[in-house]
């Protein structure tokens, strides 16, 4: 385990929290594999009701970890990062997330696959990949476009901008846009709502709710994976990767 992540148990809601505030919460590989194990407990123990997922006021997560892309590039079906995403998009019960700081790469994809999602004002949600010679994952290229319109997921994947609560709630990325300062209360007080209902109501609920997309979802994790594993070790990810260490902005007018 690491000692960035942290979970707590309370009045049926698992409190997921990323902990590692002085990268922005940048995920790391222990980091996945700690999600990983905690999203699977919770979903075999029947005093967790509902999750909440959070991170710190100045950063719910910026993304996976660049020296980890550099140095572990997930290449595999069993890398900590895919066991994450199995276990986050497959978990029965209800997922709340609380938003605050930055939300990129993985930290906004992941939330496609949480249910409720509660966002500060300050949000700064992003879909950096292809500024990052790379490709989206998490099934966003299936869930974006379903969400939203091909015409908006086009905009926010293609430019890969930074963008704010505003647009995610208009976008419908999100359910609510709060004062920073209010977002972890009222994530809180919804998730110990719904922990509240009937259980086998909610995880049925939401299995259908999900049901008609889950197939696909599943198989564009998989096919999505395929593409990013490699486009890590082509060159447009590597001059990316190398601007991000040094500081710069990437120079991608070499490339065909
Ligand atoms: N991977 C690795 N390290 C990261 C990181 C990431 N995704 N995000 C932030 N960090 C590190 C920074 O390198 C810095 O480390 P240092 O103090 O050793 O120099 C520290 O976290 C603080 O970040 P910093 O860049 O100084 O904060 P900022 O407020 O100036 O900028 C960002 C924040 C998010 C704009 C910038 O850190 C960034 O672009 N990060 C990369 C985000 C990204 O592309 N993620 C997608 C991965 S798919």
């Amino acid at each position: 385990m690491t000692e960035h992540i942290k979970t707590e148990l309370a009045q049926g809601v698992l409190t997921i929290r990323m902990n590692r505030e002085d990268k922005k919460n940048a995920l790391t590989q222990a980091m996945y594999s700690a999600l990983a194990l905690a999203i699977d407990n919770a979903a075999s123990n029947p005093e967790v009701r509902v999750l909440l997922l959070a991170g710190a006021p100045t950063a719910f997560t910026s993304g996976n970890d660049i020296q980890d892309f550099i140095k572990v590039p997930p290449m595999s079906e069993d890398s900590p990062v895919l066991l994450f995403m199995r276990a986050l998009a497959l978990f029965p019960k209800p997922v709340v997330a609380a938003v605050t700081g930055l939300a990129i790469g993985v930290g906004s994809t992941m939330l496609l696959h949480a249910d409720l999602i509660y966002a500060g004002e300050g949000t700064r949600f992003q879909f950096p990949f292809v500024n990052l010679g790379i490709c989206p994952e998490y099934a966003a290229t299936y869930l974006l476009p379903r969400m939203m319109g091909h015409a908006r997921a086009s905009e926010l994947t293609l430019f890969g901008e930074p963008f704010n609560a505003k647009k995610a709630q208009e976008y419908g990325l999100i359910n609510e846009m709060l004062a920073d300062a209010d977002v972890e209360a009222r994530a809180l007080e919804r998730a110990r709502k719904l922990a509240g209902q009937a259980p086998n109501a909610l995880r049925v609920t939401k299995k259908l709710l999900k049901r008609w997309g889950h197939s696909t979802v599943m198989d564009a994790i998989r096919v999505e994976a395929e593409h990013f594993g490699p486009m890590l070790k082509e060159p447009e990810a590597i001059e990316a990767f190398t601007a991000f260490v040094q500081k710069r902005k990437p120079d991608f007018s070499k490339f065909k």
